[in-house]
């Protein structure tokens, strides 16, 4: 429950520089009065202004300022409400806006539209809206719940029936909704990413495994043909050196045979020096009967004999000479085939020399062969950096995965939390509780304005209006006296809802041209009736038919315009 207790403005609209005060819980009825244009319906802007931040009229926040003055627009409203004491005061040049609880200014270190909105959520707990359509009705710019949007509509239910908080929360739960929504896409991402990277690398190590295990076997392969290569050629010139072993024996002769060649050919040579010595000899003995030395005559016997001794000899030399030769060529014969032995032998160590160099080469090629294979091992053995990396993107995957899951796990909560909080869930049982009794209130004040139809309000806050002998009407089809009861029975619904619920419920009751404008004699008659009979409200009611209602009423302000500018006429 909020007491208005005191209003005081000025410099807004007409009101000059100084205060205008009202008196808001003095009276429990003041009937307003003055001329057009006097400042009377200003006292509504003063409040929405101060509570709101904006006029009740339909005009902008700098047009509040007094034209003529320009400047010090401000207004303070005094009220309690939960024990407490408030003071509101807001300025327009220069701004000001400020909230005292118990005479202390409440922190103002939050942005202006938070600390409106703590003064609207947390203190006064109503906002422009159902403050609107339950504390002031005004000709201005009043817009009957029935013509306010389904949507308008349910905000004022909600800020009645105190379930605000459920669409608070709705709101929120939205928000969570978006922003799981938003985290699981992303998440989803993550996951598509990693897991694309993850393959990738799979892969990679896959094939970079599958070509260095390919490579090994290539190698040792490589290996085990140039060991046995290696091998066959060891195999083969130990069986050549054998051979040339073999032959060793008889190269060895050759000096032997060469020597005996000189020697028989030295022989050979002193035989036939020695048969021609003896052939010279028997020339001699032939041509010659003196002896040369001494001239004395060669006995013809002695000659014979000489010769035939000459000639025994040569024989006996060329026999030898013969021999020799035969030996000589048996000699040469053997020596040729040491020769050719040499030959073969020569060829067979070129080729074990040949196969030596093979050897070498393959060795090195071997050597190599080794090498290449143990850096593979050693770098496949080191590829741990590799299976780390995939290693580790398993396990962000199944991060990712995990979060992924409690996401959608959320999101089913927050689908049922959502289903409870929509407008459908908590709020319609609620409400549902509510719109029977708001329908009797509604058609108990029709009746009592002597005005008898079947008001209904659905659940959606359609309305069906039924009259006695007539069909299902819509609001429009009534007349403006018959429509204004139909606003008047709301907005008593409204306050006696409030008083229910102690939700929006004020002392205050603000009526500006009501009266005015289509109510009839009897109209104005039932509602002052029902007015009067309102407890804990301190009505006012601005008028100009001061005449008829001045004696209805217990206190009477009066409003004038003196030099350009309102003021409550003393
Ligand atoms: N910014 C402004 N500066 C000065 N005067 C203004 C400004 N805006 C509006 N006015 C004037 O202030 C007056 C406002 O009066 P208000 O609406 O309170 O009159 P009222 O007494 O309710 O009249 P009515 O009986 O016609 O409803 C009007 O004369 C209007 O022209
Ligand atoms: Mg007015």
């Amino acid at each position: 429950m909020i007491t208005f207790k005191k209003l005081r403005y000025k410099n807004i609209l007409s009101t000059g520089n100084y205060f205008t005060e009202i008196e808001l819980d003095q009276t429990s009825n003041t009937l307003i009065v003055g001329t057009n244009g006097s400042g009377k319906s200003t006292m509504l802007d003063a409040l929405c202004f101060v509570l709101f931040g904006k006029a009740f009229r339909n005009i902008n926040k700098p047009n509040l300022v007094n034209s003529i003055n320009g400047k010090d627009c401000l207004v303070e409203l005094e009220f309690t409400t939960s024990n407490k004491d408030y003071k509101i005061v807001r300025g327009i040049k220069p701004n000001k806006f400020e909230i005292y609880q118990n005479n202390e200014l409440i922190n103002q270190d939050a942005a202006s539209k938070d600390y409106q909105e703590f003064l609207e959520k947390n203190i006064i707990k109503l906002n422009y809206k159902s403050f609107t359509q339950i504390v002031i009705l005004g000709s201005a710019s009043f817009t009957p719940f029935m013509q306010l949007s389904p949507a308008d509509r349910r905000t004022i239910i909600e800020d009645l029936l105190d379930i605000q908080i459920f669409s608070t929360m709705n709101n929120l739960m939205k928000d969570k909704i978006a922003e799981n929504k938003e985290t699981t896409n992303e998440a989803k991402n993550q996951i598509k990413l990693i897991t694309q990277k993850y393959d990738l690398q799979k892969k990679y190590l896959d094939e970079k495994n599958q070509n260095t295990d390919d490579r090994i076997l290539e190698l040792q392969n490589e290996e085990q043909i140039n060991l046995k290569q290696t091998e066959k050629l060891f195999i083969e010139i130990d069986s050549l050196q054998k051979e040339v072993e073999q032959f060793d024996p008889i190269i060895s002769m050759k000096k032997t045979i060469e020597d005996k060649i000189k020697k028989i050919s030295k022989l050979e040579l002193q035989i036939e020096g020695n048969i021609t010595k003896c052939e010279k000899d028997i020339a001699f003995f032939d041509h010659s009967d003196n002896c040369p030395t001494c001239r004395q005559s060669i006995a013809e016997e002695f000659k014979s004999s000489e010769l035939i001794n000459l000639n025994a000899k040569i024989k006996e030399y060329e026999n030898g000479l013969e021999q020799i030769k035969i030996k000589l060529s048996e000699t040469q014969i053997k020596l040729s085939d040491i020769t050719c032995t040499q030959k073969k032998v020569q060829s067979i160590q070129i080729e074990i020399a040949k196969k030596n160099a093979t050897i070498t080469e393959l060795q090195k090629y071997l050597t190599k062969i080794q090498k290449e294979i143990s850096s593979l091992k050693n770098n496949k053995s080191n590829a741990s950096k590799d299976h780390d990396e995939l290693e580790s993107l398993k396990l962000e995957l199944l991060a990712l995965q995990e979060s992924l899951k409690e996401l959608l796990d959320e999101k089913t909560y927050f689908e049922v939390a959502s289903g409870l909080l929509k407008d459908s869930g908590i709020k319609t049982r609620i409400i549902k509780q509510y719109l029977p009794i708001i329908n009797k209130l509604v058609n108990k004040y029709l009746a009592s304005l002597d005005f008898f139809v079947n008001f209904n309000l659905d659940e959606s806050f359609k309305e069906t209006i039924k009259s006695r002998h007539r069909d299902e009407f819509s609001y429009n089809n009534f007349s403006e006296g018959e429509k204004q009861r139909i606003d008047m029975s709301l907005m008593l619904t409204w306050r006696a809802v409030a008083k229910l619920k102690n939700s929006s419920n004020t002392n205050l009751l603000i009526l500006d041209e009501v009266f005015d404008s289509s109510l009839d004699n009897n109209g104005t008659e039932y509602l002052m009736n029902i007015l009067q009979m309102l407890e804990g409200v301190n009505l006012f009611v601005i008028s100009h038919k001061g005449d008829i209602l001045q004696d209805k009423f217990a206190n009477v302000i009066r409003f004038e315009k003196m030099k350009n500018f309102s003021r409550i006429k003393k």
